[in-house]
């Protein structure tokens, strides 16, 4: 499609979309000509694709505009060689900073110099180590990193995408000037589905619109907070410490559900700004949260500490559980916490959060995660691996500092 027809086509989606209880909803039939049909059967998302929190690499954390095809292929190579994929990580993305610019007829390619072989290539590469293969974008005209935005070019660049062989597309929000943002995302959902082709949608708009009150039929899962810092605690310009998303996060728990999750951002395990006990606590708490797992550390140096933290299975679990229900802080005194996430089988997974510097007992009693106290549940230490022993009406552990106790609670 031209460009101004594009644009021309965006503003028309646009109007349509905002009053989608009076008006149609556009859709591009064959022939890239807009089509109207009835309302209401507006943007929509493949559940299925995303029933559980989705799980992967992306290069950003570790690697920022460093990217190349080399880096690439060598992330895909260490996903397999590091058991990362086995455990769950299937989906490499590429984040900022791949882009070159438009050719003649506005198609997006790739930066030339850093992706010679081209992007089709490289999806190939990556779809041939059983992985899939994610990219990024951006609603405005630029990306974050000043590469060229899809405004205006959302079909054309979507239609790309799916030529290419994209799996996922992570499509961010920097100068978006006044654009609004449920009919910006809401736009590159119809192009998506316009091409027929399963794409993951990750929307990173940082919760600026709320995103949980109107995605769930647009993205499958949505940015809640700014930018996270491999730092445990504060705010850093743009950018916040662990504690502080978590605590923008958490109250959203009753949005998230399969096919739609709250993003609390991706995580910094392995990046060294942060202890193991406060990586564990790092790991620990998205797995409560139901957060997508996109590991973002550099592959090629995980130390086995990293390993057993992004690679216990036992977490992992309780992440992709598949009720998909968040879990909650469901008590707080002063440093010491209790979170609790119903799993499938009715048992519990309940996370004993000790944010204080000094080591400290927490305990949990089975009120507080909606069992009675006269309950006799077997518990399991999903750090230690082992299962602890059958506890009547509670259960206490010695929390270190900035760290957690994560256990199973199983009538
Ligand atoms: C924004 C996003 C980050 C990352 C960068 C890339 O800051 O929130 O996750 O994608 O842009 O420039």
């Amino acid at each position: 499609m031209k460009p101004i027809l594009a644009s021309l086509f965006v503003a028309f989606a646009a109007l349509t979309i905002c009053d989608a209880q009076t008006s149609v909803t556009v859709v591009m039939g064959t022939g890239d000509q807009p089509k109207a049909v009835p309302a209401n059967t507006g943007p929509s998302v493949d559940v299925g694709l995303a029933s559980t929190p989705p799980m992967g690499w992306n290069s950003w954390n570790h690697f920022a505009c460093n990217v190349d095809e080399t880096v690439i292929r060598t992330a895909a190579d260490q996903l397999v060689s590091s058991g990362m994929r086995d455990a769950g990580y299937v989906y490499l993305v590429i984040d900022d900073c791949w882009h070159g610019e438009r050719d003649s007829h506005g198609d997006i390619q790739a930066d030339a110099k850093r992706f010679p072989s081209g992007i089709r290539a490289l999806a190939e590469y990556v779809h041939s180590k059983g992985l899939k293969f994610g990219i990024y974008s951006d609603a405005g005209t630029r990306t974050c990193g000043g590469r060229p935005g899809s405004r205006g070019y959302e079909f054309q660049d979507a239609a790309q995408y799916a030529h290419w062989g994209v799996d996922y597309l992570k499509y961010d929000w920097c100068n978006t000037s006044t654009q609004d943002a449920q009919a910006s995302y809401s736009i590159m959902r119809e192009a998506l589905n316009h091409t027929g082709r399963p794409v993951v949608f990750s929307m990173c708009e940082w919760g600026t619109a709320k995103p949980w009150l109107w995605a769930a039929g647009v993205g499958n899962l949505w940015r809640t907070t700014g930018d996270i810092d491999d730092k445990w605690e504060g705010k850093f310009d743009y950018k916040l410490g662990l504690m502080n998303i978590v605590d923008q996060n958490e109250p959203l728990y009753s949005y998230a559900g399969p096919g739609h999750w709250n993003d609390p951002d991706m995580l910094e395990v392995g990046n060294g700004g942060m202890t193991p006990d406060e990586y564990r606590a790092h790991f620990s708490l998205w797995a409560m949260m139901a957060a997508p797992l996109m590991a973002g550390n550099d592959l090629a140096r995980m130390d086995s500490e990293t390993k057993a933290i992004l690679m216990n299975r036992e977490v992992i679990a309780v992440d992709q559980d598949t009720t998909g229900k968040q879990g909650q802080r469901v008590w707080k005194q002063g440093d010491l916490e209790v979170w609790s996430r119903e799993l499938s089988d009715g048992s519990r997974a309940v996370l004993l959060l000790n944010r204080g510097l000094r080591p400290s007992a927490i305990t949990v009693e089975w009120p507080q995660i909606g069992y009675t106290s006269a309950l006799e549940a077997k518990i399991r230490d999903l750090w230690a691996h082992q299962i602890t022993g059958r506890f009547r009406g509670k259960y206490t552990a010695n929390v270190s500092p900035h760290g957690v106790a994560m256990i199973t609670v199983t009538p």
